[in-house]
């Protein structure tokens, strides 16, 4: 078993559909272009087919990606596009097994939503220290001879690719969260369109095969394929692209995954689900809305049943302190106590207290700092108490006798310069 989600890509198919649609390119333009053809103009319908698409964004939030485009466009001024390639959450490899694997889908999806938004910036950005992603980005740049579309890196952090301050670090910031909204007054200065990378990817899909094919597979509300990092007690993660409504069991098992006690769904953003849940799910929202979860940015996470599953909780929420940007007091203090009382949790003779303390200080700050970090570490930790409420007796008991792993990455964010 391994912790680690950044091995190399496991490409898959599923039934009834021919697949894969965004890992199948290959990194090189020569190859790009026989398979797909030449970029095709904008045309003025491309808007409409993204609608009809139903393209939903792949960063996290899934909103509409034609209503964000729409906002821009008709926000007045110059504009800018800004492709999110940062990925900060540790668990996600999929942003860079695509642009490694697809640079030109993504610069392709990033010159059609400037064209859309009548941008005359573009910027493609990733996290910096990834020569392998650097190198394949920067090999697509130098083949399309582009001079349009800058490359800008972003610091080690998670909060690096929340969309607030990534428009500060491109503005010479520090890549704390400006409270702006981007599509009002980003970089620059100017309405600006944040896309993460994927759905660039799947725009430049929809530009060339129209909103038709792009709903051969998929679930109504969800058309489409999706890709998902698999992740934590699995023999076989990686990245996976797989048609939105798959059961969830039956790509666990193409990830190789031992019998689950848990999964995490959406990465450190997300929330736990028990094993009692997993026979139900399927990827898609209104599945995965039934049971209070959704795919997020597409991590999937399992835990055993062998590994201390409060010491991972204590880890992440150390984690989650670590990347606040310290603006707000909420987010500053509230995360900092919520790691002490999971440590706390996890340390010999923890306080009976300790679990009543956490549900409370989570419900002081959810919902309460601007970039809605504090959102991310309270909706961890109050699935985490739930659906492994039999452990934390164990461990008030003193009686948990599961290995300590690190199964979970919690990456040192690079300091605040
Ligand atoms: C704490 C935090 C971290 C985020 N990190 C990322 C990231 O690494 N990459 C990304 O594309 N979006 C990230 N997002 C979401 C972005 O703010 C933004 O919504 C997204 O890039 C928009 O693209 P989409 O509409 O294509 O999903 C993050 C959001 C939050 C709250
Ligand atoms: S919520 Fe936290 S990370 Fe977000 S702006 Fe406030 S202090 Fe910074």
């Amino acid at each position: 078993m391994t912790a680690t989600a950044t091995r190399a890509p496991v490409i898959t198919t599923t039934p009834g559909a021919t697949l894969p649609r965004l890992l199948a390119d290959g990194p090189d333009l020569r190859a790009h272009v026989a398979r797909h053809g030449p970029l095709p103009p904008t045309s003025s319908g491309l808007l409409m087919s993204l609608e009809q698409a139903g393209l939903k964004g792949r960063g996290g939030a899934a909103f509409c990606t034609a209503r964000k485009v729409t906002s821009v466009a008709t926000a007045g001024g110059e504009t800018v596009v800004v492709a999110n390639g940062s990925e900060g959450e540790p668990l996600s490899a999929k942003d860079k097994v695509l642009l490694t694997k697809a640079p030109h889908l993504v610069l392709d999806g990033l010159a059609l939503a400037a064209d859309l938004v009548g941008a005359d910036r573009r910027i493609l950005c990733i996290e910096r220290g990834n020569p392998v992603v650097e190198g394949a980005v920067r090999r697509a740049l130098s083949e399309r001879g582009e001079s349009g579309a800058e490359l800008f890196t972003t610091p080690r952090r998670y909060l690096s690719g929340q969309e607030n301050a990534l428009v500060d670090l491109i503005n010479g910031g520090r890549g704390k969260p400006a409270l702006d909204r981007p599509f009002v007054r980003g970089v620059d200065g100017r309405p600006t369109l944040v896309d993460n990378v994927e759905t660039l990817a799947h725009l430049a899909l929809i530009a060339r095969y129209g909103p038709r094919w792009y709903r051969e597979v998929g679930t109504a509300e969800d058309p489409g394929t999706t890709l998902v990092t698999v992740a934590g007690s699995v023999s076989r993660p990686g990245v996976f692209e797989v048609a939105h409504g798959w059961h969830l069991e039956e790509l666990l098992a193409h990830a190789g995954s031992c019998k689950p006690r848990a999964v995490l769904l959406g990465g450190y953003y997300g929330r736990w689900a028990g094993a009692g849940k997993l026979s139900e799910l399927r990827l898609d929202s209104a599945s995965l809305r039934r049971e209070g979860l959704s795919l997020g940015c597409g991590v999937i996470a399992v835990l055993d049943d062998a590994t201390c599953a409060v010491a991972e909780m204590a880890r992440v929420a150390t984690w989650f302190a670590a990347n606040s940007a310290g603006q707000c007091g909420a987010c500053t203090w509230g995360l900092r106590d919520l790691a002490h009382t999971t440590s706390a949790l996890g340390a010999d003779g923890p306080d009976s207290q300790s679990p009543g303390r956490l549900m409370r200080w989570a419900n002081m700050i959810d919902g309460r700092g601007a970039c809605r970090l504090p959102d991310g570490a309270v909706a961890f930790l109050r699935t985490a108490l739930e659906v492994f409420a039999d452990e934390v007796q164990e461990h008030l008991e003193g009686g948990c006798s599961r290995a300590r792993r690190h199964l979970l990455p919690t990456p040192a964010p690079e300091p605040w310069v």
